[in-house]
């Protein structure tokens, strides 16, 4: 192509790159990057993904409309996009092993929420009954959560809910009890899949309560779809009819939604699903994002990743282990996937005093419920996950140093819990922001975590030279 000069109008805007069209949006991504780098990054739900996939998140897919469906659009000019949209869902297909005569999947949800609203909007009418895990056990908000004042979630205004449980002296789902209720709450859809549940699956089980009942069986897979693509977990699609995902959580891709449904069971459900993303729930598609997942997908298929999620397995095993020699509590004792649940409440700390001292550390985690917690407000443990320090190459060593600065993290929460002589939380933050023995002991901590953490690479960024130190 001929190069043709920018125009020196109203538009020369448009060619300007971000540092100089937009300081202040560019210090903000300087500053993350170098947070992302400095730290140590243990949220279960999210990932860092690859270059590739940023690439193509940031292409000009994201200029172009195609409501509808490759071959039937409502706007012109989707040669490519079509083209772009079928290679996508065939790599959803590849990466999880699906024969297209029997699965058929809706690459458009924008998010793990709205293609699980789809979903439902699809499968049955308004009013109708759905059972999902409860929230405080580690379930998710769209799978129908509710309190006794109020309908948090859509799944709970627009359908009526019963949650199920695991069982609080194992923590293991309780699948006698599930099938109990079940049998008396007749659900039209019964729902698996959880944000912060370290066991995997029993699907057969689950199809058979399902079947009992005339219930749709669904799977959310959002935390767990890069184990099932790597083929390290149970596979939800023996026994399921539709299994929806995030694609930013073990999967590795940009943030977005897919729907897998069964194409061989009833005639119309490819017609209801794709209806119910486009028009009933979503408008046009995000095509930049689309291909950000097709990138990711491919790269899912790889033995490569297979490699990645084995490894993510003996990380979080490793973890669970070192914990368990301190002596500390773990719901489950342990992990099959990518997370752990540790329980807080025997040493007299709760999750949101050590979410907010490790980020003073720069160990990013979340504070998170634990079964038979009493009050949602103040949960009772911290989800801990090992897939986005897998992505930057850490392997069991490292997870025995990220386990011992865990400990160390915890053993400052009781000193500083003991120096506030209170157990109210702004006491506990006035300690750790203090000149006390406990706030010395964490500045010590955030120095030895910024050492250790800015070994690694991140990915995305190919120079770790050109990340900028920002504070
Ligand atoms: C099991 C599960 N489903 C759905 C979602 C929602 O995904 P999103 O935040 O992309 O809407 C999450 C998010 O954490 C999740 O854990």
């Amino acid at each position: 192509m001929a190069s043709i000069p920018i125009p020196n109008d109203f538009n020369k805007c448009l060619y300007t790159p971000l540092a100089e069209a937009d300081p202040e949006i560019q210090a903000l991504v300087d500053r993350e990057t170098y947070r992302q780098f400095r730290g140590l990054e243990l949220i279960a739900s999210e990932n860092l993904t690859s270059l590739a996939v940023m690439q193509a998140n940031g292409s000009v897919f994201t200029n172009k409309y195609s409501e509808g469906l490759p071959g039937a659009r409502y706007y012109g000019g989707n040669e490519v996009v079509d083209e772009l949209e079928v290679l996508c869902q065939n790599r959803a297909l590849e990466a999880f092993h699906l024969d297209g005569a029997k699965w058929g999947v809706n690459v458009q949800p924008y998010s793990g929420s709205t293609a699980n609203f789809a979903a439902f909007t699809a499968l049955i009418q308004p009013q109708d009954r759905i059972m999902g895990l409860n929230l405080a056990d580690g379930g998710h908000l769209t799978h129908g959560a509710y309190t006794r004042k109020r309908k948090i979630s859509a799944s709970s205004i627009y359908f009526q809910p019963l949650p199920y449980q695991v069982d609080h002296s194992t923590g293991i789902i309780d699948y006698d009890a599930l099938e109990k209720n079940a049998i008396l709450f007749k659900p039209r859809i019964l729902i698996c899949g959880a944000s912060a549940y370290p066991r995997d699956w029993d699907y057969a089980r689950l199809r058979k309560i399902a079947d009992i009942n005339g219930s749709y069986l669904m799977m959310d897979m959002a935390h767990i779809s890069g184990l099932v693509a790597a083929q390290v977990q149970n596979d939800p699609f023996e026994h399921c009819d539709v299994v929806c995902t995030t694609t930013h959580k073990t999967l590795r891709g940009p943030r977005a939604g897919l729907i897998f449904f069964r194409k061989d069971k009833e005639a119309d459900l490819e017609k209801r699903i794709n209806d119910a993303v486009f028009p009933a729930c979503q408008g046009g598609p995000h095509n930049n994002t689309i291909a950000a997942v097709a990138v990711a997908l491919k790269q899912a298929a790889t033995p490569e990743f297979k490699e990645y999620s084995t490894q993510i397995i003996k990380n979080t095993r490793t973890i669970a282990e070192e914990l368990v020699k301190h002596d500390y509590k773990l719901q489950t004792e342990g992990s099959d996937n990518h997370l752990v649940l540790w329980d807080l409440r025997p040493l007299g700390l709760t999750g949101s005093k050590i979410e907010k001292l490790c980020d003073l550390a720069e160990i990013t985690l979340n504070k998170n419920s634990v079964p038979g917690d009493k009050s949602a407000a103040t949960p009772g443990g911290v989800r801990i996950g090992s897939n986005a320090l897998t992505s930057r190459s850490m392997k069991e060593d490292e997870m025995r140093q990220v386990a011992d600065f865990l400990h160390r993290a915890v053993q400052i929460a009781l000193a500083a819990q003991k120096e506030a002589g209170s157990k109210l939380i702004k006491d506990f933050e006035r300690v750790l922001k203090g000149d006390g023995e406990a706030a010395k002991q964490l500045k010590q901590l955030s120095e030895d975590v910024q050492a250790f953490a800015t070994k690694f690479p991140l990915p995305g960024v190919p120079d770790s030279s050109t990340i900028k130190k920002t504070h």
